[in-house]
């Protein structure tokens, strides 16, 4: 099924007059540079703040700030009914109060009840404000007539002042429009858990041992399976993650260390998940011998006795076949499990080997003997294999273009 996405999609860029309004200007670049085509509607206080130079200068459309325009009559019903989406960012309370009367004062309100398109506001004001009943109450109203909301943060505000009210970072605007956008039907009030980077096996409480996987194509994937509507799990041993994810809803983070806690926390959410992507590069073995104290060199050199870790894919079929038994939902039943194998040799038959052995639905093979691809890389190339014989081998792309390719062949071979 296709969905829509950002690129190509017409963006109304609503600004209204705060101290934020100069992030705007970025966010239109950042917009921009996903493929959006952003149209920058101003209002008069906006432009006491930013001016539509500013905006003339890096926008490739025409920047608007007035309802009355001579070269283009009746400006707000084109623009509200070319919009994909409208942004407001900053918005005012005083916009999100004209909206919410479903009153015309001005272009930007006039588009906003002008158009069928998905709208999201982006609060941005002063602590007292923001937390004022009235304005409290017409956010509350706004959300249930359908708009959404990338809630203000706690930070630095004008005039020195520090409190809940600042606008949100900018990297979780650009996320929640993506969703806004990319929501579909597959994705929609699905569960999709993913796994990503690789196990640590401690040999004492100070050293362990590990693998290269960076988690890059692990939290690729969780986040494209986000921006398409999925309720996505983040299991991750990869602690560095963009902060904004952190604060992103629909989007929960669980950090993890061993493939032990990593088997735990997956298992633990198996009955609840609709397509689990072991993207994870689980280690095959741990120490049995750990030390709970630190290693001395004076004590000589250890001698590791290795012991397998547990195979979390089996475990995996298994808890399906066990839950589907027991469950009253087809969430379970429908469960589709997708593993990673990463080769040096042989891939091809390897990888149909382990999508055999292991039971599962669909197998992403990388060659990671290939220094530009795979492990720590920003690129990869991959081949997709399903149960049912589908076969696709991708070109060396970007890792999100990848996790799309991955949930792409998810889309047409197990929903539709
Ligand atoms: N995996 C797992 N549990 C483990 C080890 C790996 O669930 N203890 C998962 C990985 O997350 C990946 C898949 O199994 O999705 C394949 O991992 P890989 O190491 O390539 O396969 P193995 O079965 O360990 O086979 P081998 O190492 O012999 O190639």
């Amino acid at each position: 099924m296709p969905h829509k996405s950002i690129a190509g999609a017409n963006i109304v860029l609503g600004v209204t007059g705060g101290i934020a309004a100069y992030k705007a200007v970025e966010l239109m670049r950042l917009l921009e540079k996903e493929g959006a085509f952003v149209t920058p509607v101003l209002t008069k206080a906006a432009t006491q703040f930013v001016s539509e130079v500013t905006f003339a200068a890096l926008s490739s459309s025409k920047v608007y700030s007035s309802l009355i325009n001579q070269d283009e009559p009746i400006i707000h019903t084109k623009l509200g009914k070319n919009a994909d989406l409208i942004l407001v960012a900053p918005a005012t309370a005083n916009i999100i109060g004209t909206y919410r009367s479903g009153l015309a004062v001005d272009l930007l309100s006039s588009i906003l009840i002008a158009t069928r398109a998905p709208v999201i506001f982006c609060p941005a004001m002063h602590t007292e404000m923001y937390e004022n009943a009235a304005v409290v109450e017409n956010m509350q109203v706004l959300k249930q007539r359908g708009s959404e909301f990338v809630d203000a943060e706690f930070g630095a505000l004008a005039r020195n002042d520090v409190g809940k009210g600042r606008l949100a970072e900018l990297e979780k605007i650009v996320a929640v429009v993506k969703r806004v956008l990319g929501k579909n039907e597959s994705f929609d009030k699905k569960t999709v858990t993913v796994t990503a980077g690789g196990t640590k096996e401690y040999i004492d409480p100070v050293r362990f041992i590990t693998n290269r996987s960076s988690g890059k194509q692990g939290i690729a994937l969780a986040l494209e399976a986000y921006y398409r509507g999925a309720e996505v799990n983040l299991v991750t041993t990869v602690t560095n993650v963009p902060p904004y994810l952190r604060d992103l809803e629909h989007f929960n983070i669980i950090e993890v260390e061993t493939a032990q806690e990593m088997a735990a926390a997956v298992c633990n959410l198996s009955e609840v998940t609709d397509m689990i992507v072991m993207a994870a590069a689980v280690a095959d073995f741990k120490v049995k011998n750990e030390s709970k104290t630190k290693l001395h060199r004076q004590d000589g050199v250890p001698n590791l006795e290795l012991a397998p870790t547990i195979d979390i894919l089996k475990r995996l079929v298994e808890l399906r076949k066990k839950n589907s038994l027991n469950s009253k939902t087809s969430k379970v039943k429908s469960q589709v499990i997708v593993g990673f194998a990463a080769e040096t040799d042989d891939l091809s038959r390897r990888a149909a080997n382990k999508l055999k052995n292991k039971n599962i639905d669909m197998l992403v093979a990388n060659d990671v003997s290939k220094e530009d691809i795979g492990f720590d890389s920003e690129s990869n190339a991959v081949t997709i294999y399903t149960l049912n014989g589908f076969v696709k081998q991708t070109d060396k792309k970007s890792k999100s273009e990848i996790a799309a390719e991955i949930l792409d062949v998810y889309e047409l071979e197990f929903i539709n």
